[in-house]
C-alpha cells in the first residue's frame, strides 16, 4: 500500500487529502485505520481493475467510486503525422470562452461527480487551463481558432520520456470536424521532433465519446483502474 499526503489538493479543496494505491495483499481494514489515524477527511483510493480487493473495497460503505479511469498508448515510432497549417501555440491570458472549454473537457471527470468536491469542479479546470498556459503543467498548449474565438484546444506535457495529453476539447459547434484529430496529430508531430515515441492520454470509461477518438485515432489501451472516493466524518 502506498498511502500519500497531497498538498496541492487539500489546500485546494480545504480538506486533509491522501491518495492510497492499493494492491490485493492489502488489508482495507489497516488502510482505514490508519486514514483515520491521520486525521483525513478524504482519501483517493487507487486500485487496478478486476483485482481481489475490489470485493473488500466494495464492501465498504462509504467508499464511492468515482471513476474507471483507461489509459491509452500509442507508439508513435516509423508513423508520420501530417500538420495542418490551422494549429497555433498559445501561453495567452484565457478569456471566459476558453476556460469554459476547458471546463468541459472535464464534466466526466470524478471532481465533477463528487458532490463533495464538485462546488470547486469548474475553478479547478480553469486553473488547469492557467497553470498550462504558464508552463507549470504543459509544455505546449495548441489551439484552433475561427478569426479570433478558439474552437478546440489540447496540452501536453513530456515526462519520462512519455508524451502526456493533459486537457483536450473541441467547442460543441465544431465537433466532428477532424479537428480533435488535427490536434492530436499536431502534438504527434511535435513528440517526434523531440524523440518521444511515446503519447499516452487518460480518460474515463464512462465519456464514451472520447473513447470512441483515442481508439478510432489507434491508441490502445494499456491500463484500467478504478478511482475510489473515501470520504471520513468527523
Ligand atoms: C473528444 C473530442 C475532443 C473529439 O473532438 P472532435 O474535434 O469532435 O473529433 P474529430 O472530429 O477529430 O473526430 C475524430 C474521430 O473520433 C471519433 N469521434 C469523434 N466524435 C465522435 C462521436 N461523437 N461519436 C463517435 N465517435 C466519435 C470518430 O471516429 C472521428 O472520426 P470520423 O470523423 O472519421 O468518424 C470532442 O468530442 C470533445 O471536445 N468532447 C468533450 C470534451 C472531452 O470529453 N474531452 C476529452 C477529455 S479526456
Amino acid at each position: 500500500m502506498e498511502l500519500k499526503m497531497l498538498d496541492w489538493d487539500s489546500a485546494f479543496f480545504e480538506k486533509k487529502i491522501f491518495s492510497v494505491q492499493l494492491n490485493n495483499y492489502d488489508n482495507i481494514d489497516e488502510v482505514e485505520f490508519q486514514l483515520q489515524n491521520e486525521n483525513a477527511d478524504l482519501a483517493y483510493i487507487f486500485i487496478p481493475v478486476n483485482s481481489e480487493i475490489e470485493n473488500k473495497v466494495a464492501e465498504k460503505s462509504n467508499l464511492v467510486l468515482f471513476d474507471h479511469k483507461l489509459t491509452y498508448k500509442m507508439i508513435l515510432s516509423e508513423k508520420v503525422f501530417q500538420t495542418v497549417e490551422n494549429v497555433e501555440e498559445t501561453d495567452a491570458d484565457p478569456d471566459d470562452d476558453f476556460i469554459s472549454l476547458a471546463i468541459s473537457s472535464g464534466v466526466h471527470s470524478r471532481f465533477a461527480l463528487d458532490p463533495s468536491l464538485n462546488h470547486k469542479f469548474e475553478e479547478l479546470y480553469g486553473l488547469w487551463l492557467r497553470n498550462s498556459l504558464n508552463k507549470k503543467l504543459a509544455d505546449k498548449v495548441f489551439v484552433t481558432k475561427s478569426n479570433d474565438f478558439i474552437t478546440s484546444f489540447i496540452t501536453c506535457k513530456i515526462k519520462n520520456e512519455i508524451g502526456n495529453i493533459g486537457l483536450i476539447a473541441t467547442h460543441a459547434d465544431y465537433r466532428g470536424k477532424s479537428l480533435g484529430r488535427n490536434l492530436i496529430n499536431h502534438v504527434h508531430h511535435w513528440y517526434l521532433q523531440n524523440n518521444i515515441n511515446v503519447s499516452e492520454v487518460v480518460t474515463q470509461q464512462s465519456n464514451a465519446i472520447a473513447c470512441a477518438f483515442y481508439g478510432n485515432y489507434g491508441f490502445e489501451i494499456s491500463q484500467e483502474d478504478l478511482v475510489y472516493h473515501w470520504h471520513f466524518k468527523k
